[in-house]
Formats: structure tokens, C-alpha cells, sequence
């Protein structure tokens, strides 16, 4: 109706589509999520997180035989560009698993876990069946949901929600990067107080207050985003290369472009190129290498070296001031991001990949915020 219609344009404002919306809201939609959740400190204090509903849990937590996270989509790819950051200051290991593939293997899940369910909805019938089968394996459940009084979050022990505001567009983008700075805080949270790891916590809860601000930065390259779609239009197939931090990046900018662009897209993770991908690569398939500034970058210049060897056409996406670095020895087009702490960094990589769905999406001609075969949740097997 004309009256759906005219709601319709009020929510979106200025904006033509939700996921244009949603994308462009991040630095806000990510400085709601950490009100009141970051402790500054003063003269004498330390900087500190606080996570109300997971305070009193924390020492359960801590000893907790393993951390496992559990979700599907866009939520498992956030838990997994959140697990370095936790094994590192949790002392835990850290496991991961896709929804339906615990279902599918039953597989252990034991009393001494910390099962995470991560679902922007908090309705997708896959995590909400493994959150059953947790349970009754007497798991500790802890859910991370966008969504107050869904399902995963009225049957978890306890959780935290996300805050990044109601996401219409299917494919998830705001929610995706608030799902990865709660887990980024519950990490600083488990970690405590040890004093071995105290400057690397404030490093990063440092890094956490600038984060709005850099991710505002990183959105000024979205007519380069529109530049590039205009480029790849006609594409078959994009790959998307990462490690280490940036490992989840690769797997969730390709999972954009496949599911708004149609456009088969797969994120590879560049320590596997050797073992299959590289069979792939001539001159005319693009390829996107994530190279930002963190302890794997000697590797992945190795890997730009590599595939130019093998005259691939890259577009290599590194921090601010590195393309002469990483574009040694040929030719490539180049995205440059302002640097983060290493373990945020996935949240401001992640914005250029999602303005290039986008706008490959709209140059495509197809339905951006509704895409074909496709729904927001997932709310059967
Ligand atoms: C669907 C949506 C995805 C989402 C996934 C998990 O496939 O299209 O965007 O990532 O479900 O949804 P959840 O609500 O559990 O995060």
C-alpha cells in the first residue's frame, strides 16, 4: 500500500535501501553497543569492561574445560573473527561449530563447556536446536543476540545483548560488526585482571573507543567501493584471501557477495592457497588479498608475491600508507584502510567488502536488501 510505502521510505531516510541504512549507521550502531560497557579508569584505576549479564558467570567461565561457539551465516563468521582474541586472553581453548554440523555429528558437548550461541535474530532454528542439545548435555549456555526476548535469549543462562538496533536488510552487516566488538569485550572480560596480560587489555579497550571513528573512515571509500563494483560487474567469480584475524573477513565478504550480488564468491584462507586454490588463479579472475598490518603480514606479502608469479589480478586491501609495500614486483589496485589493534581490525576490514556487494548488487540490477531464495531468519531445518 501507499502507506507501507511512505513508512518504508521514513526508515530508511536518506537512504535507498535498508543495507546501505545499516552499513552507513555502524558507527553508531557500534558505539550503542559498548554504552556503558567500557570502564576507562581513572588516575588509579584500571581500564576495565563490564558486561552485566555475564558478571556473574565469569568464573564458571574461566574454568571451563573449552569455549565453544555456535551459529550459522554471518553470526558464525563473527564468533570466528572473535576466536583469536579470546584464546589469547581467555587461557581457554576455543572450538568452533557451524549450527547444523553439531546437530548433524551430535557431536560432544560436555558439563565442563561454555557453549556461545551467537544469532543476530535469536530465532534461527539450527542454533536454537543445538542450544537444546547444550543444554541437556549441561553446558553452560551463553547467548549473543541483537535480538531482547528471543529465543536463544530467554533459554540461555545468560548473555549479552548486542544493541546494534533492529537490522532489516537479509544480509547482515551492522550486526555482524557489534556481534564482533561483544565478543572482543567478553574476551577482555574472561581475561580479568592478570597483570601479564593488563597493557594488551588496555591496548585494546583503547582501540575499542576510537573504533566509531575509524569505521567512519573506512565508509569515505565507498564511491572507490562503487568505482570497483562498475569494474567486476560482469565477473564470474570473486576470491577473497585472509589469515589469522582476517581469516573471518575473507569467509564473510565473500558470503556478501554471493548472497546480495549472486555472484560466486568464496573466501579462502591464504595459508590453504598452496593446497588447491592456486590452481585457480590466471589473469582474469579477481582476487582480494587482505593484507593489513598484524603479526601475519610478512606472510601474506609472500602470498601477493606468489600470486603475481602467477599474474593475478589482485586488489589488495592494506593499512593506510602500505600499497608501495604490498604491491611489490607488479600490478594491483589497492584498498586502503586506517589501522586498528590487531584484533579489531576485522570490524573496520569487513565495511569495504560490504560496500562492494552493495553497490555490485544495485549496478546488477537485483533486490539488495531482499535477495532471491534468501530469508532474514531462518526459522526451520
Ligand atoms: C540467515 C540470514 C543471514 C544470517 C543467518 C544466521 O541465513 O540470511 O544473514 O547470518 O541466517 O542468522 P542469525 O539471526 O542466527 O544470526
Amino acid at each position: 500500500s501507499i502507506l507501507e510505502m511512505e513508512v518504508e521510505q521514513i526508515n530508511k531516510g536518506k537512504y535507498e535501501h535498508y543495507m546501505q541504512k545499516e552499513i552507513h549507521e555502524q558507527p553508531e550502531s557500534l558505539t550503542t553497543t559498548m554504552r556503558g560497557r567500557l570502564i576507562r579508569g581513572g588516575s588509579c584505576k584500571a581500564k576495565s569492561v563490564l558486561l552485566g549479564g555475564l558478571k556473574d558467570h565469569l568464573k564458571t567461565i574461566r574454568r571451563s574445560r573449552r569455549i565453544v561457539f555456535i551459529g550459522c551465516g554471518t553470526s558464525y563468521n563473527a564468533a570466528l573473527a572473535a576466536r583469536p582474541i579470546l584464546e589469547e586472553l581467555s587461557g581457554v581453548p576455543v572450538t568452533m561449530e557451524i549450527a547444523s554440523d553439531l546437530s548433524d555429528r551430535q557431536g560432544p558437548i560436555y558439563r565442563e563447556d561454555t557453549a556461545v550461541f551467537v544469532s543476530q535474530s535469536g530465532e534461527t532454528a539450527d542454533t536454537l536446536h543445538a542450544l537444546e542439545y547444550a543444554l541437556e548435555n549441561g553446558a553452560l549456555c551463553v547467548g549473543i543476540t541483537n535480538t531482547v526476548g528471543s529465543a536463544i535469549a530467554r533459554t540461555t543462562h545468560c548473555g549479552i545483548h548486542i544493541n546494534a538496533g533492529c537490522e532489516i536488510g537479509v544480509a547482515s552487516t551492522k550486526a555482524y560488526t557489534s556481534q564482533i566488538v561483544v565478543m572482543a569485550m567478553m574476551a577482555l572480560a574472561i581475561g580479568g585482571d592478570t597483570m601479564s596480560k593488563q597493557a594488551r587489555r588496555e591496548a585494546i579497550i583503547d582501540g575499542l573507543f576510537y573504533l566509531p571513528n575509524k569505521v567512519r573512515e573506512v565508509l569515505k571509500l565507498d564511491q572507490d567501493m562503487k568505482d570497483l563494483a562498475k569494474l567486476l560487474i560482469a565477473e564470474q567469480s570473486l576470491l577473497v584471501f585472509g589469515r589469522g584475524y582476517n581469516y573471518a573477513t575473507a569467509l564473510e565478504g565473500a558470503l556478501k557477495v554471493k548472497e546480495v550480488s549472486l555472484m560466486h564468491s568464496e573466501g579462502i584462507l591464504a595459508g590453504e592457497m598452496k593446497h588447491g586454490p592456486l590452481a585457480l588463479v590466471d589473469e582474469s579472475l579477481p582476487i582480494v588479498v587482505i593484507a593489513t598490518r598484524d603479526a601475519c603480514f610478512s606472510k601474506q606479502q609472500s602470498v601477493i608475491q606468489q600470486l603475481h608469479a602467477r599474474k593475478g589480478r589482485l586488489i589488495v586491501m592494506c593499512s593506510q600508507g602500505d600499497a608501495a609495500s604490498v604491491c611489490l614486483g607488479g600490478s594491483c589496485r589497492v584498498i586502503e584502510v586506517p589501522q586498528v589493534e590487531d584484533c579489531l581490525q576485522p570490524v573496520v576490514n569487513i565495511v569495504p567488502l560490504q560496500l562492494l556487494a552493495y553497490h555490485l548488487t544495485v549496478l546488477r540490477g537485483y533486490n539488495v536488501d531482499q535477495p532471491r531464495n534468501l530469508a532474514k531468519s531462518v526459522t526451520t531445518q
